[in-house]
């Protein structure tokens, strides 16, 4: 595992503006900052999101070469090697892809918009929550169809910008009442990358862009165990953005403000979570 440059035969490479570049060394920190805490708290809801995904590939995944693009932990990766398939991870963050280090399947630090690798090495490409990460999607894509085989598919998952977990409102709302403000890069990320990737015609009209075939977006109802509100407060007090300021809070802090957003939460929460799901295949010769 470790940091790699660009491939060879790369083409259609998106050059961030400086903006999205800072914006996306912000990200990087972020996740860098944040990898034993996502285990242990947003990872099992997001294992139950990367089987949904998984799920939707139009053919068996068994003996197949399958790029995890924004691996984090490895959830996409350990479902995809318990069936068969041949996962190598991408991430960002080193310390997303170090986490358990010795049972995962190969890794890279790559940016999505900057793949590693030859053209059509791949037989599918599982993008689990990656995209609402990007600034520049439709460059991704190309990269994703780009590094994948002819006949080959990609998978890509976002959540939908006009249906939130309930959850994340009334988490949020305890964590305000403790002082807490979102940071810069996540109100960005927010207001444009995942308003963006979480609306189904743009990202359906981004696969086009990026000379994808047979592209569909639908839009699932994943069960994630989130009517229990121990389950929901971990997700949401363990993110990347939220991370560093409860560990930052006086500890009879912390304590108080996991009681009071599990109290915020023990009314009727919905048990699954709205997820959109991009599945497109990659015809013709993978020029980019
Ligand atoms: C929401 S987490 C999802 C992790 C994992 N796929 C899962 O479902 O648990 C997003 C991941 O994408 C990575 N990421 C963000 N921007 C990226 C980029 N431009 N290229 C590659 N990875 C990126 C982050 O470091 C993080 O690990």
């Amino acid at each position: 595992m470790g940091a790699a440059r660009p491939g060879r035969g790369r083409t259609a490479l998106s050059d961030p503006s400086e903006p999205d570049r800072a914006l996306i060394g912000q990200i990087r920190s972020a996740y860098e900052g944040s990898a034993q805490e996502w285990a242990a708290g947003p990872a099992e809801v997001y294992r139950r999101l990367a089987a949904a995904l998984i799920d939707a590939a139009p053919f068996p995944l068994d003996g197949t070469r399958v790029l995890d693009l924004g691996a984090g932990t490895g959830v996409a990766s350990e479902i995809l090697t318990e069936q068969d398939a041949a996962p190598v991870g991408v991430d960002l963050a080193l310390a997303m892809l170090a986490h358990e280090r010795a049972r995962r399947p190969p890794g890279v630090v790559a940016d999505a918009q900057a793949l590693p690798f030859r053209n059509g090495v791949f037989d599918a490409i599982v993008a689990a929550f990656c995209l609402n990460h990007v600034p520049d999607v439709v460059g991704a894509l190309v990269q994703c169809r780009r590094v994948t085989r002819v006949g080959g598919v990609v998978l890509a998952s976002t959540f939908p910008s006009d249906d939130e977990h309930p959850a994340k409102e009334a988490v949020e709302a305890a964590l305000k009442r403790f002082g807490y403000h979102r940071p810069g890069w996540y109100r960005a990320l927010k207001d444009r990358l995942v308003a963006s990737s979480g609306d189904a015609p743009a990202l359906e009209a981004a696969a086009h862009a990026a000379g994808l075939t047979d592209v569909r977006v639908e839009r699932l109802e994943v069960e994630a165990r989130l009517d229990h509100p121990r389950t929901a407060v971990e997700w949401r007090l363990n993110m990347p953005h939220t991370v560093g300021f409860v560990a930052a809070l006086a500890p009879e802090d912390r304590t108080a403000l996991h009681e009071e957003a599990t109290a915020a939460l023990s009314g009727d929460l919905p048990s699954s979570v709205a997820m959109l799901v991009l599945r497109a295949q990659v015809a013709g010769s993978p020029t980019g």
